[in-house]
């Protein structure tokens, strides 16, 4: 069974998709994460974000491996644990540049396949159900106000001793949906038949409740 999330920056899709996945016994795949440790290539080697060809060229001179963790799915770069490195602000204000890159896109959407492949999975980002996996028995399309988006992100960073005001997360939050939803290459768009779920009033419990609701309606029509 495949169960795709997508939605905005900071909706909250990691949290619910790990608790999700844990309760039905199923992989946790974070596609973000992925063109994270591409950008995080891309820094530690001094490649613009913009130029294709040489992140291209690093990508296939790098093992980029992921490993099911919890709480969190680990990122490897050659054997470096990435994993906290991604989600500093150098790399957070830099993503959408790379992921925008139809090359860096093709191979990880590859990638993606054939993780989802291999086993049962809930996967998130912001192509899964419309362009990764448009097969997938559930999609859902997770969003949530900027407001609530920032502080949600700005509690997460306190926890991780990372100090950006709320003020600047709301700007960068929005900057970071513009890009997404209105690059050339599939951009950020709910799939035609996902179900809109609107987390902003919502507890986590509520929204994994919501989610393995659908799922169990989803097992029962197969
Ligand atoms: O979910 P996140 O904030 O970790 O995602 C990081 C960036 O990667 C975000 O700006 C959009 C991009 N992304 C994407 O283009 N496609 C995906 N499937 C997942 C993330």
């Amino acid at each position: 069974m495949q169960i795709a999330i997508d939605g905005p920056a900071s909706a909250g899709k990691s949290t619910i998709a790990k608790l999700v996945a844990k309760k039905l016994g199923f992989v946790y795949c974070d596609t973000g994460a992925m063109y994270r440790s591409v950008t995080q290539m891309a820094h530690e080697q001094g490649i613009d974000y913009g130029d294709q060809a040489a992140i291209m060229a690093a990508l296939a001179n790098t093992q980029i491996r992921f490993e099911p963790g919890d709480p969190d799915q680990k990122v490897f770069l050659n054997n470096e644990d990435v994993t906290r490195a991604i989600r500093l602000p150098e790399i957070t204000n830099n993503v959408s540049q790379v992921s925008a890159l139809p090359e860096v896109r093709e191979a990880m959407v590859n990638l993606q396949r054939d993780i989802a492949a291999k086993q049962n999975i809930v996967m998130d980002g912001r192509d899964i159900g419309t362009t990764v996996l448009p097969d997938a028995q559930v999609k859902i399309f997770m969003i949530a106000s900027v407001a609530e988006r920032a502080r949600r992100r700005f509690v997460e960073n306190q926890q991780k001793g990372i100090d950006t005001p709320l003020k600047t997360l709301e700007e960068e939050i929005e900057a970071r949906d513009h890009k997404d939803s209105t690059r050339a290459v599939s951009p950020l768009r709910q799939a035609q038949d996902a179900i809109l779920l609107d987390t902003t009033e919502l507890s986590i419990d509520e929204v994994v409740a919501k989610i393995l609701e659908y799922v169990k309606v989803a097992q029962a029509a197969q």
